[in-house]
């Protein structure tokens, strides 16, 4: 860690990548890497939105293997194993080996998840620090399903992640991410944060004398979040809607999508 010329904000960099955190606002991020996440949106109550009846594991198999994009400091990760080992719907559901994936840009973020983390509680929940965007990202997650015998994850959770991915990455950006997610996945489920909370995001960083994010005056898909993230999915992704949450306290729906095709093609054109 290390402070720069701002004075409240500290830095950390792991594997030639930048994060920061902000000492009088630690709501005013970038990535939406907040220290203090589940002081405000306790794992447990995010549970009570998500449907029974959908985590299918393969009776052949007898696995299912899960990812967490953006797993923060990884409470609600454990919240969702403990979920899933609850609700997996199968004929021997006790023995089915249940196994997650949580990754995080944030290196502060994934210590924890790892020290919070305990061995002696069973769970099978693995903690890698790694941005989802980067060219590499694909060599850890391939490395990990390949350890679980897989090509694909049963399910990739997408919590309140993907403002965040849009605001640093763009309209493609979140397109890009989405393909990416789905190409490992047979169902995703995303939580996509409403286009106020992206006002508030940029207001943050005023606030706190951070530039603001360059691409937020350029982007296309503004207003209604959950249509764009469902427009994205069901036409480029080659993915159905499965169902959908009502809204929780703080107006956010769960979005769940399954695969109807081997692999993503009807692909748009990034560039366009
Ligand atoms: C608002 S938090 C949500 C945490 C958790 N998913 C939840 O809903 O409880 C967003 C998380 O996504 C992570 N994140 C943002 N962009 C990311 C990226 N490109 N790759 C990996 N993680 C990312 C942030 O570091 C942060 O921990």
């Amino acid at each position: 860690m290390s402070s720069n010329d701002e004075g409240s904000i500290s830095e950390t960099e792991t594997r030639g990548y930048r994060v920061t955190h902000n000492k009088t606002d630690p709501g005013a991020c970038r990535h939406g890497n907040f220290i203090n996440y589940y002081q405000f949106h306790p794992a447990e109550e995010r549970l009570r939105q998500l449907p029974r009846g959908v985590w299918h594991a393969d009776p052949t198999d007898r696995k299912y293997v899960g990812l967490d994009v953006g797993c923060n400091a990884g409470n609600l990760t454990l919240a969702l194993y403990d979920f899933l080992r609850a609700n997996i719907d199968d004929s021997s559901s006790d023995n089915t080996d249940l196994s997650l994936l949580g990754v995080d840009l944030d290196p502060v973020l994934i210590e924890r998840a790892k020290e919070g983390n305990d061995p002696n509680t069973g769970r099978d929940v693995t903690y890698k620090c790694m941005d989802f965007m980067a060219a590499e990202s694909s060599g850890v997650i391939d490395e990990f399903l390949t350890s679980k015998g897989r090509d694909l994850f049963d399910v990739a959770f997408c919590f309140s992640v993907t403002m965040w991915i849009h605001l640093n990455h763009g309209d493609s950006g979140l397109v890009q991410f989405l393909r990416s997610v789905c190409e490992k996945t047979r169902i995703i489920l995303v939580e996509p944060q409403p286009w106020k909370c992206y006002r508030n995001a940029s207001r943050r960083l005023k606030r706190a004398n951070v530039a603001d994010f360059p691409m937020l005056q350029s982007l296309r898909y503004t207003g209604e979040m959950d249509t764009h993230v469902e427009n994205i999915l069901t036409e480029h992704c080659g993915f159905d809607k499965l169902t959908e949450s009502g809204n929780n306290d703080w107006g956010r729906k769960l979005l769940i999508f399954k695969r109807k095709q081997t692999k993503c093609d009807n692909l748009i054109d990034l560039n366009e």
